[in-house]
């Protein structure tokens, strides 16, 4: 799956200025040379936050577009069971519900939730596995306005993501962390700054991402500079080794 495709197929989703121009942002990439497919090696796909299912529809669409394997799957989490049901109807109305897989829990247990699929019992055999990571934080739209993504648990999964599993090394005794994102895969995170708690939030995940090793993660933002109301961000991150 390409970078451009994932983006425009992201732009039809959300119907929203900021990502609809992400399309120009993506085909600069692909200019430049960085457009890998994030999907090799990767064995599913994450919706972080399912809400009512769009982003997991769009992935579902993509993979069986591009043909993958039935067994690579979008793994959809989400700490209400509203969303879930949501999620669940949109996919089987659009028959691709065998594509995904539902998850009510936070995205903070992103690890314990899928490491007895796809880890090894031998954890030296560990390798990264996912493809793509979507976050669309803040609040289910048209429902409880308190049940929000927050700074905490966006940021246990975010670290998950880049620094998921810790391979002890016993014979020289280095730790190597080695993350859940597979090579050439892209974490995707729609941040919202209008709602309580969410300036706080944008706050918080920017500074991580700029904390990011340069040599390892390409990290993008983007922004309608002049929206000075309910402000909202679009990062893109993608693991370049
Ligand atoms: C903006 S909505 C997501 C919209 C969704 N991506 C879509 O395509 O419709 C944010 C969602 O995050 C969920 N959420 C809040 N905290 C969460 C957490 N810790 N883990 C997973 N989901 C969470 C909310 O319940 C809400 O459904």
């Amino acid at each position: 799956m390409h970078k451009a495709l994932i983006l425009s197929d992201v732009m039809v989703y959300s119907q929203d200025a900021v990502i609809k121009s992400l399309s120009v942002l993506s085909k600069k990439q692909t200019a430049g040379g960085l457009n890998r497919d994030p999907l090799q090696n990767s064995l599913c796909l994450v919706d972080a936050t399912a809400g009512n299912g769009y982003d997991s529809l769009f992935m579902a669409n993509a993979l069986n577009k591009l043909n993958y394997d039935k067994s690579v799957l979008v793994h959809a989490f989400d700490v209400q069971e509203q969303a879930l049901k949501n999620t669940e109807q949109r996919l089987k109305d659009a028959a691709c519900l065998e594509r995904v897989c539902l998850h009510l829990k936070s995205h903070s247990l992103i690890l314990e939730a899928l490491s007895a699929k796809f880890l090894s019992q031998d954890q030296k055999q560990f390798e990264s596995f996912i493809g793509v990571a979507m976050f669309n934080l803040g609040f289910l739209p048209r429902s409880d306005k308190c049940i929000i993504t927050k700074e905490e648990t966006t940021l246990s999964a975010l670290k998950q993501l880049c620094f998921g599993f810790n391979l002890n090394l016993e014979a020289n005794k280095t730790e190597k962390n080695i993350p859940l994102i597979v090579c050439n895969g892209l974490i995707s995170i729609h941040c919202y700054a209008g709602h309580e708690g969410g300036e706080l939030e944008t706050e918080a995940v920017l500074k991580y991402v700029k904390s990011l090793d340069s040599r390892i993660w390409k990290v993008f933002l983007y922004e309608e500079l002049n929206k000075y109301r309910n402000r909202e961000l679009l990062i893109l991150i993608e693991r370049l080794i």
